[in-house]
């Protein structure tokens, strides 16, 4: 998987790439993540991405020539499955959207910033449209590391432990049961004795069940439509 970044702060983005399971699957070579300077894409001596709104107001708009320019030249290397643009008023983001973007092949991320980007852009070129949140940031790279990483995890092979992913919060539909390491008692708190039994029917059980119980206290919206 191919995941191009365009962005207006490519700064932005240097870090969380290089680390963790992100570098990792670049490292296996089962994903990769190229961050691309809008500014690049920019003509002139001012190199501008931006200029004022039609209709006057406050706040600069992204311009079309540029992006357009960007998006046209990743396009003439290689084919793309989504051209996605992060937006407060996208779609929201879920674990099923990671899932069904985990199993495309290139996409491109457009990280809005400004007072966003000139609309003929959003009816043209981008093909989905993703928040992250009912919040608001100062620009789509945050989001757009966010949607990469939730990605990019579940692409078989990028975590060690295959299962790991599976049994993720969300995945089932239900928040992940809490989980313990040693030491087995610390300052008298105890683990469950259950988990140091060896009974994985029992340890299985538990977990489904500490997984409705922690649903039900913190996420009951999750459960509705379950029986
Ligand atoms: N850009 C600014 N805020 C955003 C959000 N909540 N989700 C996606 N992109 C954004």
């Amino acid at each position: 998987m191919h995941i191009d970044i365009i962005t207006v702060i490519p700064g932005l983005l240097d870090g969380p790439f290089s680390h963790s399971i992100l570098k990792r699957a670049e490292d296996k070579g089962l994903a990769k993540v190229r961050i691309h300077n809008l500014r690049d894409y920019a003509t002139g001596k001012q190199k501008q991405v931006d200029d004022y709104a039609f209709g006057g107001g406050a706040g600069m708009v992204m311009m079309i020539e540029p992006i357009t320019r960007c998006i046209n030249a990743l396009k003439s290397a290689k084919d793309y499955d989504e051209v996605i643009y992060l937006t407060p008023d996208g779609e929201a983001f879920d674990q099923k959207m990671a899932n069904s973007l985990s199993l495309k092949g290139n996409l491109i991320l457009l990280c809005g910033h400004y007072k966003g980007v000139d609309e003929r852009v959003r009816q043209q070129l981008i093909t989905k449209e993703i928040s992250i949140g009912d919040f608001v940031l100062s620009g789509g790279e945050l989001a757009a590391a966010v949607v990469t990483d939730a990605i990019v995890r579940l692409i078989p092979g990028v975590l060690n432990d295959e299962t790991s992913a599976l049994t993720d919060s969300f995945q089932d539909g239900l928040l992940a049961p809490p989980v313990f390491t040693r030491p087995a008692d610390f300052e008298g708190m105890k683990v469950p004795e259950v988990l140091l039994s060896g009974h994985n029917v029992n340890i299985e059980t538990w977990r489904f069940e500490e997984s409705v119980r922690r649903t039900q206290e913190r996420r009951p919206d999750l459960l509705k439509g379950k029986d």
